[in-house]
């Protein structure tokens, strides 16, 4: 964890140099050159391996911040250029809360809350249960939600967006988590109330959540990873 943090702000000091540090056109040295791809090397370690948050502090996120994570999404690649998609920054606790208090009250007793894929369809097989054990973050649970809603049958350009802004936020140094099962709730019978408050388009629905924060210093993000498929598993060479 702690190489984590270190990786990062060592990384985000470099990429504020190089995005701040630009009002004046310089001639690339070797030196330059060196810093841009350690740059890049860094970017690939935390992109490579993005743990999901389960635990945010209440530290907000700068406004600057939320820009750059959302000009991310904005600049992700879409189906002919459609960019069928909009984004809700929500800060609003109130907001937040309400929503998770819809999404308790729809649960069926005793269900735990914010278990992860809670969003799952009651017909689907269960997912396999995840390696880490420790509570898990609701939607109210990160300074910053972003809503991500898209035209029906956009979905996949609209994953790539949050992935995008995921990625972002990870190489900013900020941990994520990609939620759809509040979507039951955006999208169920108080789906006008909802578009209203969030300003979701006519003709979108919400598709997603992502949650942004700093992580917790108490919680080893990286611990509550769950298991991943092999190579061998998921991959096939056709050469
Ligand atoms: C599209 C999508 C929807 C998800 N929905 C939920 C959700 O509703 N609730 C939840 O707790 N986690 C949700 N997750 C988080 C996944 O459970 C998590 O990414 C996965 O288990 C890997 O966890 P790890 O990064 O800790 O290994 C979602 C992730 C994705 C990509």
């Amino acid at each position: 964890m702690l190489k984590r943090k270190c990786l990062v702000l060592g990384m985000s000091l470099m990429l504020a140099s190089a995005l701040y540090g630009c009002e004046q056109v310089d001639v690339p040295t070797i030196s330059s050159v060196q810093s841009a791809q350690s740059v890049s090397s860094d970017a690939a370690a935390v992109i490579g391996d993005i743990p999901t948050v389960q635990s945010f502090s209440e530290e907000a996120v700068s406004s600057d911040d939320i820009s750059r994570i959302v000009t991310a999404g904005i600049n992700a690649p879409s189906a002919m250029n459609k960019q069928p998609w909009h984004f809700t920054v929500v800060t609003n606790k109130e907001v937040l809360q309400q929503i998770a208090s819809d999404m308790s009250a729809g649960r069926p007793a005793g269900a735990p809350a914010g278990k992860p894929d809670d969003g799952d369809k009651k017909d689907k097989a269960p997912a396999p249960a995840p390696t880490g054990t420790g509570p898990k973050a609701g939607i109210a649970d990160a300074p910053v939600a972003i809503v991500i809603s898209c035209k029906e049958g956009s979905e996949f350009d609209a994953g790539l967006a949050c992935e995008s802004m995921s990625d972002m936020a990870n190489v900013m140094g900020y941990g994520t988590k990609i939620v759809s099962s509040p979507t039951i709730v955006l999208n169920g019978e108080k789906k006008d109330e909802y578009k209203s408050i969030l300003n979701i388009p006519d003709d979108q629905s919400a598709v997603a959540v992502l949650m942004v924060g700093h992580p917790a210093d108490s919680i080893d993000t990286s611990s509550g990873a769950t298991e991943r498929n092999t190579y061998d598993d998921v991959v096939s060479l056709v050469d």
